[in-house]
């Protein structure tokens, strides 16, 4: 017998606050054609004065929740993958614990920045194989306008707010790829490009929250690189190749990224969800925010072989083989 981590239920939550690329044209020399051009996102989500990531996080978990015909009861286990959290600590997983009303269990959160829900749905995946959890929500939400450079045209316009989760049930399998659930994880982090994507404040240096800095064209070449390395990596670990997959629900950070990754695995682009338009990059919110939309447009059906992929500040990277 093989234990399976299986997606039960999936949920997001956006801001209302809703602000097309032209608001910046105001403040910063850009246009909205030359974001639409070089990253294709068209809009994007900003949280309100007082909305906070666990905010966010609690309302996207208990969409999954109810998606899944389950309360915060029946739950073992919570990770959020956030580098916008609340306060320094507790982690934004424990206010999202309280806010759902989930007495029980335990909650933690992963830092990974953009890669931080393949590494916390990796890391979901490895409680409920080892039985340490039966059912985990895992989460990505992120308030990344709180740490943009207003002032920054290369950055200050490509970031959205945002969450969603996922609800994760140990289920029986067969040990063949036929199984729903996960069926391989790939996780990679190189350090020595730290200073590629990074924010430039902190608890132990600075004392503050700091700016998000970013050298986008180096960050670009090791997306185009490592996405497609490692979504292959994952594949081979179930003897499976970009043929044998129905949606790529990668990373939105730039469409051209998303494309010439699709291209690399030779999956055409009718079978990849695409959210960057509507979101721009919510860094680890973006997959579940676009596996939720993806499900709600009826892309994703039960029993489609999806691989998700991110790449972010570390360089941190990393890619979930699931079947839906
Ligand atoms: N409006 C107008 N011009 C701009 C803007 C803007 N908003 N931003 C930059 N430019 C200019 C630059 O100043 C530069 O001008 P110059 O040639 O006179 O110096 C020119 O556009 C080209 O700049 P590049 O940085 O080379 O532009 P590029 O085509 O690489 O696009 C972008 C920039 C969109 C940031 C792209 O590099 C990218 O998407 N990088 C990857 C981002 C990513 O995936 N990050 C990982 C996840 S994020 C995370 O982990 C938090």
């Amino acid at each position: 017998m093989t234990i399976r981590a299986v997606v039960r239920g999936v949920g997001h939550y956006l801001p209302e606050r809703v602000v097309p690329n032209s608001e910046f044209e105001t403040s910063v020399d850009t246009s909205d054609e030359w974001i639409r051009t070089r990253t294709g996102i068209e809009r994007r989500h900003f949280a309100a004065k007082g909305e906070t990531t666990s905010d966010m996080g609690a309302r996207a978990a208990q969409a999954a929740l109810t998606d899944a015909g389950m309360t915060a009861e029946d739950i073992d286990a919570i990770i959020v993958a956030t580098s916008t959290p609340d306060l320094t600590f507790p982690s934004a997983a424990s206010m999202v614990q309280d806010k759902i009303g989930m007495r029980r269990g335990f909650a933690f959160d992963v830092q990974a920045v953009c890669a931080g829900f393949v590494f916390a749905l990796a890391n979901a995946n490895a409680l409920i194989l080892s039985g340490q959890a039966r059912r985990v929500i895992v989460i990505g939400a992120e308030t990344f306008s709180r740490i943009l450079d207003w002032d920054d045209r290369s950055t200050c316009v490509l970031f959205g707010d945002g969450a969603g989760a996922l609800v994760l049930e140990a289920q029986e399998g067969t040990g063949t790829p036929a199984d729903r659930g996960i069926l391989a994880t790939d996780l990679n982090s190189d350090g020595s490009y730290r200073d590629l994507l990074y924010v430039d404040g902190g608890v132990s240096t600075t004392g503050t929250a700091g700016h998000l800095r970013m050298q986008g064209n180096q960050v670009f070449r090791h997306a185009v690189e490592k996405l497609a390395a490692t979504a292959h990596a994952a594949l081979d670990k179930v003897g499976l190749t970009g043929a044998d997959v129905d949606w790529i629900v990668p990373h939105q950070a730039n469409l051209r990224i998303i494309t010439a990754t699709a291209q690399r695995m030779q999956v055409p682009m009718e079978r990849v969800v695409v959210t960057v338009q509507d979101h721009g990059n919510t860094s680890a919110a973006s997959i579940p925010l676009a596996l939720s939309v993806g499900k709600a447009r009826g892309q994703l059906k039960e029993g489609d072989l999806v691989v998700t992929e991110a790449i972010g500040g570390g360089l941190a990277w990393g890619s979930v083989v699931l079947r839906w």
